[in-house]
């Protein structure tokens, strides 16, 4: 054996040369394995005792792409596209021996062999897309003449990978093996023993020159896939990509798919989202949590009330394989969040996400009670009752009687006091907030509370936990609405202003959803319910003119037909209605203020700069430790386009004094003191720093 590097050792065995990467944790294609691997081809191709290559990898898996990292900084040769070619162009055949996830670089690296083998459980794609690039070393130009320029374009632009049976049908590898290499070496053998022509993937036509005669089909498949991705620029690029591949020659789809991912690389949209990317990773991490500390392991859960959030929570535990019962008052409740639960499962067995038995699996594993002792031996106790302190008190005062020493006690409040939830029981540092979003079993963010009072040990196993239901999550400090809702008091506020001085709910929504969002803030507040909203802001004595009078009307939203927006017939589409302007042309009479029209920057700088403001705010007061933690929130909890990275992100794009002045301006035409630029603010606006200086996902190249 050979140790061509650090990472790339060589060995021969039996006529077959083995080259193994092992670069640890994912096998990146940083500039070390591009290296090693062109000096071990080329030593295998000299060498005349070396019939076949076996291209594998040590570790957890297959290479997982290019070493992101490296992007946005020079770039240092051989690049990926050369150890392709130097393999693609090997005399003796090469196999490719794919375990784990072979991701991007990784699977295009694979596509450069003259052959794929792969184990049953490998699972293979071009994920670059949800980078805000497109495959940049072949990936746009030989996967479609391996699987058709429809289905490759549909794979590019989704960025999923597929399984490797899924991968054999389509044509992607050749062979499903038990043992990577091992299984590699045979088929080797077997190519050379029968001498199976080495027929290149860029050398296969009959997949593409069918399209180039008549491209309808893929014009279909490729319109269908930007479906809802105007305006961003990675999916168009994949699709002009793949268009090339049956358009162009080879060399040519290769140099313009180059052109195309050197010009993403640099822009702010992959910028963007590889910001997200590390700071997704970033934020589950706590910067005071001493090693050694471990997590408990949890084997049961209880989830404490069973309405919409509740039964979404313990969806989470039973797709996860985690049994759970659910505690209710009444078996009437029970039976209603029981039903509430299968119906979903039922409705994605309907569209075909979810499987009957695998339905069957999961619904049986979630149980109902009245009974609170079954709490008595579970791992992890998840309260998700009405939003009032008094009962959530009397809860876990309860819960703290029951519940086995060591059982995570969590909340999921999505406002309320953490310390006084904890204080309410005799073992205050077992309690964290547990904040889910709706609908929880759908949305990918969990902001995890850490009050005055949380051991590091429960910390630990309320991010486990969360990473086991297979959420992101962030842990964040106790305070009013904590990071994601906190900021979002500050747009709503907004929003309430923006109708009562002239604009038209629509005018705004339209605004946001331009940015990325899925939907504005009303169309959104109309989906929640308004009646929410509503009921904190009496609970606290705060008035909101015009939609404190919706609610009066029994205008909630879409659950009644009527909210700031009409939904006729049980529709969900929003229908602008001209009662709900003069509603709010009387309040603003009332009150005094004059309406006029609001110009489309106006809007734009009202719905995100008082967010940002507040975002700051969070920062100075550690509520969160990092700016990138307030951006994962808003990207995975509140619909924050990736590519426009987050409410920090986007703040350093602008820039904080553009921030600050409109602030002031904002402050002094409203006369609103919260609308004063954070002393935080100020400072990044006079010293021209940026908030990715504060607690950095710092991976991304500026
Ligand atoms: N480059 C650099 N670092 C990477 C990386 C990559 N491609 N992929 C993962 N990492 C890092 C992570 O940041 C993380 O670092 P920390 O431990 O410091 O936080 C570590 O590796 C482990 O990653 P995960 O926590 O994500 O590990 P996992 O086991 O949960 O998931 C994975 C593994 C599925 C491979 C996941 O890491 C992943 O999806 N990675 C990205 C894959 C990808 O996008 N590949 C395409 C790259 S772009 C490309 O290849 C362009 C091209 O065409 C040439």
């Amino acid at each position: 054996m050979v140790q061509i590097n650090g990472c790339i050792e060589l060995a021969v065995v039996d006529g077959v040369a083995l080259i193994l990467a092992d670069n640890p944790p994912v096998n990146a294609l940083g500039h070390a394995v591009r290296e090693g691997l062109v000096a071990a081809v080329r030593q295998a191709v000299a060498d005349a005792a070396v019939r076949a290559i076996v291209l594998g990898c040590k570790g957890r898996m297959f290479f997982a792409g290019a070493d992101i990292t490296e992007f946005g900084k020079p770039l240092k040769q051989p690049g990926l596209q050369e150890v392709i070619a130097e393999f693609e162009a090997s005399p003796k055949p090469v196999v490719a021996a794919i375990f784990g996830t072979a991701l991007g670089g990784g699977l295009e690296i694979a596509l450069g062999c003259h052959f794929r083998v792969a184990s049953a459980d490998a699972r293979m794609g071009l994920p670059e897309v949800k980078l805000g690039l497109l495959p940049g070393a072949g990936g746009t130009q030989r996967l479609p003449r391996l699987v058709g320029p429809q289905k490759a374009v549909a794979m590019i632009v989704a960025g999923a990978p597929v399984g490797a049976k899924q991968a054999l049908a389509d044509g992607i590898i050749d062979e499903i093996v038990a043992e990577p290499v091992a299984g590699a070496v045979a088929f080797a053998k077997r190519v050379l023993a029968e001498a199976v022509p080495l027929v290149k993937v860029r050398d296969r036509a009959a997949k593409i020159l069918p399209v180039r005669e008549n491209p309808a089909a893929f014009e279909a498949a490729a319109k269908a896939a930007l479906k809802k991705l105007a305006g961003v620029d990675a999916p168009a690029a994949c699709v002009e990509s793949v268009r090339n591949s049956f358009m162009l020659p080879f060399e040519a789809g290769l140099a313009a798919e180059r052109d195309l991912f050197m010009k993403l690389v640099v822009g702010d949209q992959s910028r963007a989202q590889r910001h997200i990317f590390f700071a997704e990773r970033e934020a589950a991490k706590v910067p005071d949590m001493p090693a050694g500390v471990k997590p408990a392991v949890i084997k049961k859960a209880v989830v404490i009330g069973g309405g919409t959030m509740g039964g979404g929570i313990a969806m989470c535990f039973a797709n996860a394989g985690v049994p759970v019962s659910i505690v209710e008052t009444t078996e009437e409740f029970l039976a209603k969040g029981l039903a509430r639960i299968q119906q979903t499962y039922a409705v994605s067995v309907e569209r075909g996400a979810l499987q009957q038995d695998a339905m069957d699996k999961r619904v049986a594993l979630i149980t109902g009670t009245l009974d609170w002792n079954v709490i008595a031996d579970t791992d992890i106790v998840i309260e998700a009752v009405f939003e009032e302190i008094g009962l959530k008190k009397e809860i876990f005062g309860k819960l703290d009687k029951i519940a086995k020493p060591g059982t995570l006690l969590a909340s999921n409040t999505s406002t309320l006091d953490v310390d006084a939830i904890a204080e309410s029981t005799s073992r205050p540092g077992d309690v964290v907030g547990m904040h889910f979003f709706s609908p929880a079993n759908v949305m990918k963010l969990l902001e995890i509370v850490r009050s005055s009072h949380s051991s590091m040990a429960a910390i630990a196993t309320a991010v486990a936990a969360g990473k086991l239901l297979g959420k992101i999550p962030v842990v964040v400090g106790n305070c009013d609405g904590f990071v994601g809702n906190r900021m979002l008091a500050r747009r709503s506020t907004e929003c309430e202003r923006l109708l009562l001085e002239g604009a038209k709910p629509q005018d705004v929504d339209a605004v946001v959803v331009k940015f990325g969002f899925p939907m504005g803030p009303y169309a959104m507040g109309d989906l929640a319910g308004l009646d929410v909203g509503w009921r904190i802001r009496k609970g606290r004595g705060v008035k909101a003119p015009v939609s404190d009078a919706l609610c009066e009307a029994g205008r909630f939203g879409q659950k009644t037909g009527k909210g700031y927006y009409i939904y006729e017939n049980g529709s969900r589409v929003p229908v602008p209605d001209a009662e709900v302007i003069e509603l709010a042309a009387q309040k603003a009479e009332a009150l005094g203020i004059k309406r006029r029209n609001i110009s489309e920057p106006e809007i734009f700088e009202r719905m995100f700069y008082p967010m940002i403001n507040e975002a700051a705010r969070i920062l100075e007061e550690g509520i969160a430790v990092r700016a990138s933690d307030i951006d994962v929130v808003w990207a995975y909890g509140y619909g924050w386009p990736v590519w426009q990275g987050g409410p920090c992100f986007y703040a350093d794009l602008v820039g904080a004094k553009v921030i600050c002045e409109a602030l002031e301006h904002y402050a002094a035409m409203s006369g609103d003191a919260g609308l004063q630029p954070s002393a935080l603010l100020r400072k990044l606006a006079e010293t021209g720093g940026k908030f990715s200086d504060i607690g950095v996902a710092a991976k991304v190249a500026a």
